[in-house]
């Protein structure tokens, strides 16, 4: 198990690629504390890692709050004294052509996907300097380095880590902590369940290995990342799409 002893906080980990990176986490002997807005699904994930024999912590956190977030990692310090990984996956989408925007969708959306990073980034960093050793993982996307019309707003929060994932593996570096991004394509969970039939078809004509990828594809990039495999690499950025940006 190369993750025995070690801590992770994964975020957005109620369900789809958070939920799958928790549990690959759990199976290679993390112990792990998860947040999200969905009380109830959080519980049954909270079995599902206990029934690997790893301890867990669950708390209903929106990330968007710094406070909430702060509480969560105090929480964590108390249970299992050191924390080596965060994975910050919360994510969410509110798409419309720029035009027709909404201010709030806007700003729901950066504040979930850019400053919740930013909140746990901030309220994880003292104790990982402490330890002289952290793995950070953030979730952002193909479109974040691509763009896509109908999504400014998610487009620009994926853009937004990108550039937080640099400028933090840069600023902690030489304190032992990593920092890297996941991009991942197109995955299949809720978020894309969204997408229409027509949708659908159109995108796999983009993906070279002709298929959806699955959460899995992602917490398995995941892995490595937060392994001893990766220890010489920071400040990037890892595609895991079937090809469709190259
Ligand atoms: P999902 O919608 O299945 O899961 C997202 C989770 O985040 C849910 O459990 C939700 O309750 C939680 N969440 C939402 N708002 C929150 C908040 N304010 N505080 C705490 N938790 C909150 O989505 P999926 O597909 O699993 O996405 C996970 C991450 O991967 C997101 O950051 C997403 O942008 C990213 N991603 C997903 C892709 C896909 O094709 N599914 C592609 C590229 C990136």
């Amino acid at each position: 198990m190369k993750l025995k002893d070690k801590t992770a906080i994964v975020t957005g980990a109620a369900r789809g690629i958070g939920k799958e990176i928790a549990l690959a986490l759990a199976n290679e002997g993390a112990n792990i504390a998860i947040c999200d807005i969905d009380k109830a699904a959080l519980e049954q994930v909270k079995s599902e890692i206990e029934a690997l024999g790893r301890k867990c912590l669950i708390a209903v956190v929106d990330v968007g709050k710094s406070g909430s977030c702060e509480d969560m990692v105090n929480k964590s310090l108390d249970k299992f004294s050191r924390i080596d990984i965060l994975i910050n996956n919360a994510g969410i989408t509110r798409d419309a052509l720029l035009m027709r925007m909404k201010e709030e969708d806007w700003d729901a959306v950066l504040t979930v996907n850019l400053k919740g990073a930013f909140n746990f980034t901030k309220a994880v960093c003292r104790t990982m300097i402490k330890q002289r050793y952290g793995k950070i993982v953030n979730i952002a996307s193909i479109i974040g380095i691509m763009g896509n019309a109908g999504q400014a707003n998610y487009a620009a929060s994926k853009a937004g880590l990108i550039g937080l994932t640099k400028s933090s593996a840069k600023e902690l570096a030489l304190r032992g902590i990593n920092v890297n991004a996941v991009a991942p394509g197109f995955i299949q969970t809720l978020m894309t369940d969204k997408l229409t039939d027509e949708q659908r078809v159109a995108m796999l004509k983009l993906i070279p290995l002709g298929s959806l990828g699955k959460p899995k594809n992602v917490a398995d990039l995941v892995l490595f990342l937060v392994s001893d495999a990766s220890s010489y690499i920071t400040g990037e950025v890892i595609k895991v799409d079937g090809g469709m940006v190259m």
